[in-house]
């Protein structure tokens, strides 16, 4: 017997246990600290109650006769699909097919499993920083990951350029640490990259219930010929609250052909076989928030969240600390003080403001130096915090 060795390539903790294990050794030494919680990005508002009526009679309906549901389609019930794509429809104006829908228990799942599909020889792109998940399940598998860099002088939002050779590029817009999200003009270079060298582009679009910007597409399907050359990933994690009840779906257009093969027909062979669906309340109340009433109802989170976020970028402003973010994204993305790096200043402000960050070198080595913040926290937390963040870091 042999282990995959490949784990040996990867961080020993993924970063948020990192960052839980740090909290923890924090408050055993000081069991009385008031903390935080502007790190992972896990919501906090509750489900909507369009969302709880629908799963309590998707409930209700599983305990009778007539209203009992076994093993559901591996794919996702056609309700949710059909539900997807009208949202597609009426959000962005982008035509999706039913088939092409795939639901699944949320984005971080897919976008792992999704490798199954590819061969382990291509090379793979992600910017840095990173959402770990992207490098780690590829480093898992073996894969060539190669970097590109998102600074401040790109505005956090990298670019093709000549010599670039990826068969795999995963781009997250609005970015996942960053915040930064790629406009349509840019993304449209991305796709013709990627129809050039008969890439693949893995889009992440997670956030895109955030994006308030017109000039920012909210699926990578807005750009002509993405139907040729992406997969794209959502979620109603962040969207609707689920982080806790588990729903995302992937969509796999028709038109993309690689190898002579539609990736469509193998990652329908790949979820039949591996995946047993999404427990059927879950579809119903995942339904229900895309339809009118819940759509009204989670974006009345999303906007709190949004005003979250304007109060940490408004302190960052006063204090004078580069950021970016927090527009089109739940996260705002900003340069440690006094130039100092990404865990000391972690701790530095978990130990004298008792207000929990992500460090950015978490993230990749373009992390270093930074920090990462969410607005997922209730208004009275998101005013404390900045408000014990101005007085210790705005006297100094
Ligand atoms: C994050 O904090 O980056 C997210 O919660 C990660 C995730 O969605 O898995």
């Amino acid at each position: 017997m042999r282990i995959n060795k490949n784990y040996g390539n990867i961080e020993e903790t993924y970063l948020f246990s990192e960052v839980a294990e740090r909290v923890r050794q924090f408050m055993a030494k000081d069991p009385g600290a008031c903390l935080i919680k502007m790190g992972i990005g896990d919501v906090t508002r509750p489900l909507c109650q369009t969302a709880v009526k629908a799963m309590v009679a998707a409930a209700e309906e599983m305990g009778t006769e007539k209203g009992f549901h076994g093993y559901g389609p591996e794919q996702g019930y056609g309700f949710l699909r059909d539900e997807i794509a009208d949202y597609y429809q009426r959000t962005s104006g982008v035509k999706l097919f039913s088939d092409e829908i795939f639901v699944s228990d949320g984005a971080k799942s897919d976008i792992g499993n999704i490798l199954d599909i590819f061969d382990v020889d291509n090379v793979v792109a992600v910017t840095d920083p990173v959402y770990p998940v992207y490098v780690d399940t590829n480093v898992m598998a073996g894969r060539k990951v190669i970097k590109l860099s998102a600074t401040a002088d790109n505005g956090f939002l990298p670019m093709p350029y000549p010599g670039l050779q990826a068969d795999i590029i995963y781009l997250c817009s609005p970015n996942n640490p960053t915040g930064a999200a790629y406009d349509k003009e840019r993304l449209t270079k991305w796709v013709e990259y990627a129809n050039a060298h008969g890439s693949v582009i893995l889009f992440d679009a997670a956030y895109e219930a955030f994006i308030s910007d017109p000039d920012v597409p909210r699926t990578i399907y807005a750009i002509e010929g993405a139907r040729s050359c992406a997969i794209e990933f959502c979620s109603l994690s962040k969207t609707a609250g689920f982080t806790g009840t588990r729903c995302g779906y992937t969509v796999v257009p028709s038109g993309l052909i690689r190898d002579g093969v539609q990736l469509r027909k193998m990652w329908l062979r790949r979820q039949t076989t591996k995946f047993n669906g999404v427990a059927y309340p879950v579809q119903r109340a995942a339904a229900a928030c895309l339809h009118e009433q819940g759509i009204a109802e989670i974006m009345e989170n999303i906007s709190y969240y949004k005003e979250n976020a304007k109060i940490i970028a408004d302190t960052f402003t006063e204090l004078k600390w580069p950021f970016t973010g927090g527009k089109n994204s739940p996260y705002i993305w900003v340069q440690c003080p006094h130039g100092m790096k990404s865990w000391p200043f972690f701790d530095d402000l978990l130990s004298r403001a008792n207000v929990i960050c992500t460090p950015g070198a978490g993230f990749g080595d373009c992390g270093e130096g930074y920090v990462r913040f969410t607005s997922f926290n209730s208004r009275e937390n998101t005013e404390e915090a900045m408000k014990r963040i101005r007085e210790i870091y705005g006297q100094e």
